[in-house]
């Protein structure tokens, strides 16, 4: 296998590549999205294998890669890295460059610069940020950039200090509310996707029947359009306080191929999360 990297420009897909357009054609089928975090060549290619339709080189490198207590400090530089090593491998699914803290709160231009970076150095087939408020004009202008872009809300990592740490959102009815506000406006600002962080099952079921994008959850129930879990976590590789969201699908399988195919089959039949791994 080829180990040149590409640069491809973001209107020219790599041959073999997961069309975009493909996920919202997914949610119309009723047909389940599984993404797993990747943040090296290796696990790029294991990722790839297992037949996910998404590798989010997700900003969690800081804390399960580089021993960071929170995701705050990754630098776009370290992301580009990374997101450098996953795109050289990553063959189908499409590739998530995060958009780490600092790169692209200041203004819509430097959420486009941090962006482009990202595509043009890194090869990311697309962009992901957190957030909504101001954010949506972020969104909108990497969007109108021809740079697709998934949005974040629910648990932000990147703010949870300000949430009050690293706690399930949307937990009253002015709160889930909120939510569903947030998500309707960074679905019309241009986001193709939208992941919803620890969330009640019952708000994101809602948040997901509202927007006609993809909604991938982490901590969401089971009704969300897709599924996300960081590959150390789905093979039992992170130290600390396990959310209770997270399961080790290498219990039963014996390879890491194994496990990621048992998380991504789990993902389309419906199986996970349960209730056990839900809010
Ligand atoms: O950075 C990350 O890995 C993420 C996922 C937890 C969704 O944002």
């Amino acid at each position: 296998m080829s180990t040149r990297p590409r640069t491809p420009a973001p209107a020219t897909p790599a041959p073999g590549k997961l069309p975009l357009p493909e996920l919202g054609e997914m949610k119309r089928r009723g047909d389940r999205i599984a993404m797993v975090t990747a943040y090296d060549s290796p696990a790029a290619l294991l990722a790839d294998e297992a037949g996910v339709e998404l590798i989010l080189v997700g900003d969690t490198a800081a804390m399960v890669m580089l021993g960071h207590e929170s995701t705050v400090p990754v630098t776009l530089d370290e992301m580009i890295f990374l997101t450098r090593a996953v795109t050289r491998s990553a063959r189908r699914p499409l590739v998530v460059g995060d958009l780490p803290f600092g790169s692209y709160e200041v203004s819509d231009e430097q959420a486009v610069a941090s962006a482009i970076r990202l595509v043009k150095e890194a090869g990311a087939d697309v962009v992901k940020l957190e957030g909504a408020g101001r954010m949506v004009s972020r969104v909108r202008a990497i969007a109108e950039s021809n740079i697709g872009v998934m949005a974040h809300v629910g648990l932000t990592p990147q703010s949870a200090t300000k949430l009050g740490g690293f706690r399930a959102q949307g937990r009253t009815a002015d709160a889930a509310l909120k939510l569903l506000d947030d998500s309707l406006a960074l679905e019309d600002a241009g986001a193709f996707a939208l992941v919803l962080e620890a969330v009640p099952a019952p708000v994101a079921a809602t948040v997901t029947q509202s927007v006609s994008i993809p909604t991938i959850g982490i901590g969401a129930g089971a009704d969300c359009d897709g599924q996300v879990l960081v590959m150390y976590d789905l093979i039992g590789l992170s130290r600390g306080r396990r959310p209770r969201f997270v399961k080790n699908f290498l219990a039963g399988n014996d390879s890491i191929v194994g496990a990621l195919s048992a998380f991504a089959n789990a993902v389309r039949t419906r199986t996970f999360p349960d209730a056990e791994h839900s809010y």
